[in-house]
C-alpha cells in the first residue's frame, strides 16, 4: 500500500534560479548564558514526520510497523524512526517531557497534558500534500479549540514554546502533481508565506517563542541518493529548491521579528536543519556514525519501504548497528541522526533565543 508515495518518489526538479547559490551560514559559536526569566513547561508542536510523535492512527502508517520504534522506545509507536524525533530533542532541551499526541487527547488525564500537545501529523505539509492528514491550518485550529475548550488556560500557554516543522511534504506533491519548473519559485514564495502566516497565528494564541525548522538538505536523503547508491548529495536540489526556500523562510522571519520590535528577545526563531543535517553527513565520525549516507532500513527492492510485510514475508532489512547509522529510511533520520543533529544545534547555540 503507498500510503506514503513520497517514500518512493521524492524527486526534486532542477531550478534555474539565476544566481541563487547555497552560501552556508557562518557557524555562531558564542555562548550565552541564558537565564530562564519564566520557566517554559510545555511544547506544542505543528507539522509533519519530522515531527509526529504518533498522531496518524495506528495501522495506518509504517511508523506504526515493525521495525519503527525499535531502538526507542522499543516498539512501533507512531514516530518515523528507529527511535527518538526532532520533537523529542527540543523537548529534552527545555526539560520537559515529549509532549501527549492530539490523536489520544480524550485518554489523557490532566497530569498527561502538563507537557503541551503534538498536532504534528506524518505526511502533511502547510497545504495539501499526497497524503492524507490535516494540513497545518487545521493543526493551529485543532490547537486554537483546545485552548476555546479550557484544555489549556491563557497561563499554560504564556510558558509554551512551540515547534514547526515543514520538511518538503508540499514539494513532493508539487513535483508529482504540476512539475512546472517555471512555477517552482512563486510555488515555494507561497508555501513560506503560509508558514509565516501559520507561526504569526500561533504567536497570536498566546504562545511566546516559536520554533521554526528550516529545510533539511533534500539532495542527502536517501530517496535521492539512491540513484548514486547513497554515495553523494545531489546538489542541485540543495543548491536551488532548498536554498530559496531557507532564504525565503529566514529574511520572512527577520523581517517579522523587527516588526514586532521587541528587544528583549525574538519572537520567531529559525532551527537550522540545514547547517546540522550537513555538518554531520560531513563529520560523520564525530559523531560515531558510519555510512552516512545509507538508510538503515529499505526494501528489498523499490517496491517495498521500510516496514514492508507481504503475506507475513518481510520486505525490508535493516542494518546490524540502527545506532551508528544517520538515516533510518528513505526519508527519516535514525534516533542516533536526531541525536546528533541536536547535539549540532547546541554546540552552534542554536537555542539561545528560547528563553524568555
Ligand atoms: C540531481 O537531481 C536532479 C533533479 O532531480 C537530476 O536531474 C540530476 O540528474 C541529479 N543529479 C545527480 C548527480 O544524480
Ligand atoms: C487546509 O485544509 C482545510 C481542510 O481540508 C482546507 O479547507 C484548507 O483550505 C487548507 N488550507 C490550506 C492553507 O491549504
Ligand atoms: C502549475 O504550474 C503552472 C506554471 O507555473 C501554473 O500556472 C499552475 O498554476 C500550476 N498548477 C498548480 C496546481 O500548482
Ligand atoms: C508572499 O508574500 C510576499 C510579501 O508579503 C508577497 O509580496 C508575495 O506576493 C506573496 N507571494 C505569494 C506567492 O503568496
Ligand atoms: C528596544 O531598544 C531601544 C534602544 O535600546 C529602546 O529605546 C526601546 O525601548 C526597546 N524596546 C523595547 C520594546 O524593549
Amino acid at each position: 500500500m503507498d500510503f506514503f508515495p513520497f517514500f518512493l518518489s521524492f524527486i526534486f526538479i532542477i531550478l534555474h534560479l539565476l544566481g541563487q547559490r547555497f552560501v552556508q551560514g557562518e557557524v555562531d559559536i558564542q555562548r550565552h548564558h541564558h537565564h530562564h526569566k519564566e520557566p517554559i513547561t510545555k511544547l506544542f508542536v505543528f507539522g509533519d514526520s519530522y515531527a509526529d510523535t504518533g498522531n496518524i492512527k495506528r495501522g495506518f502508517a509504517p511508523s506504526w510497523k515493525h521495525p519503527y520504534g525499535v531502538t526507542f522506545p522499543g516498539k512501533p509507536a507512531g514516530r518515523f524512526s528507529d527511535g527518538r524525533v526532532l520533537t523529542d530533542y527540543i523537548a529534552k532541551y527545555l526539560k520537559v517531557k515529549s509532549p501527549a499526541s492530539y490523536r489520544i487527547r480524550k485518554h489523557l488525564a490532566p497530569h498527561h497534558l502538563k507537557n503541551g500537545m503534538s498536532f504534528a501529523f506524518g505526511g502533511t505539509g502547510v497545504f495539501e500534500t499526497l497524503n492524507p492528514g490535516p494540513n497545518m491550518t487545521t493543526q493551529i485550529n485543532f490547537f486554537q479549540k483546545a485552548i476555546q475548550d479550557k484544555v489549556f488556560t491563557a497561563s499554560d500557554i504564556r510558558k509554551s514554546v512551540a515547534l514547526v516543522s515543514v520538511a518538503g511534504n508540499d514539494y513532493t506533491r508539487y513535483t508529482v502533481t504540476n512539475g512546472s519548473i517555471q512555477g517552482l519559485p512563486s510555488f515555494i514564495l507561497s508555501v513560506v508565506n503560509q508558514t509565516i502566516r501559520n507561526v504569526i497565528r500561533i504567536k497570536e494564541l498566546g504562545v511566546k517563542k516559536v520554533i521554526i525548522s528550516n529545510l533539511q538538505p533534500v539532495g542527502c536523503l536517501p530517496s535521492v541518493t539512491a540513484s548514486s547508491s547513497f554515495k553523494e548529495c545531489n546538489e542541485t536540489s540543495n543548491n536551488l529548491l532548498v536554498a530559496y526556500h531557507n532564504t525565503l523562510l529566514t529574511e520572512a522571519v527577520t523581517k517579522l521579528n523587527q516588526q514586532l520590535n521587541d528587544n528583549s528577545s525574538l519572537p520567531f526563531i529559525v532551527l537550522d536543519l540545514y547547517d546540522s543535517f550537513m555538518s554531520v553527513l560531513k563529520h560523520p565520525s564525530t559523531h560515531n556514525i558510519k555510512n552516512e549516507l545509507e538508510p538503515c532500513c529499505v526494501g528489498v527492492s523499490s517496491k517495498y519501504f521500510c516496514g514492508s510485510v507481504v503475506e507475513k514475508v518481510k520486505k525490508y532489512t535493516v542494518c546490524e548497528n540502527p545506532k551508528s547509522a544517520f538515516f533510518w529510511d528513505l526519508v527519516h533520520p535514525t534516533d542516533a541522526g536526531w541525536r546528533a543533529v541536536y547535539t549540532r544545534l547546541r554546540i552552534t547555540n542554536a537555542f539561545k533565543e528560547i528563553h524568555y
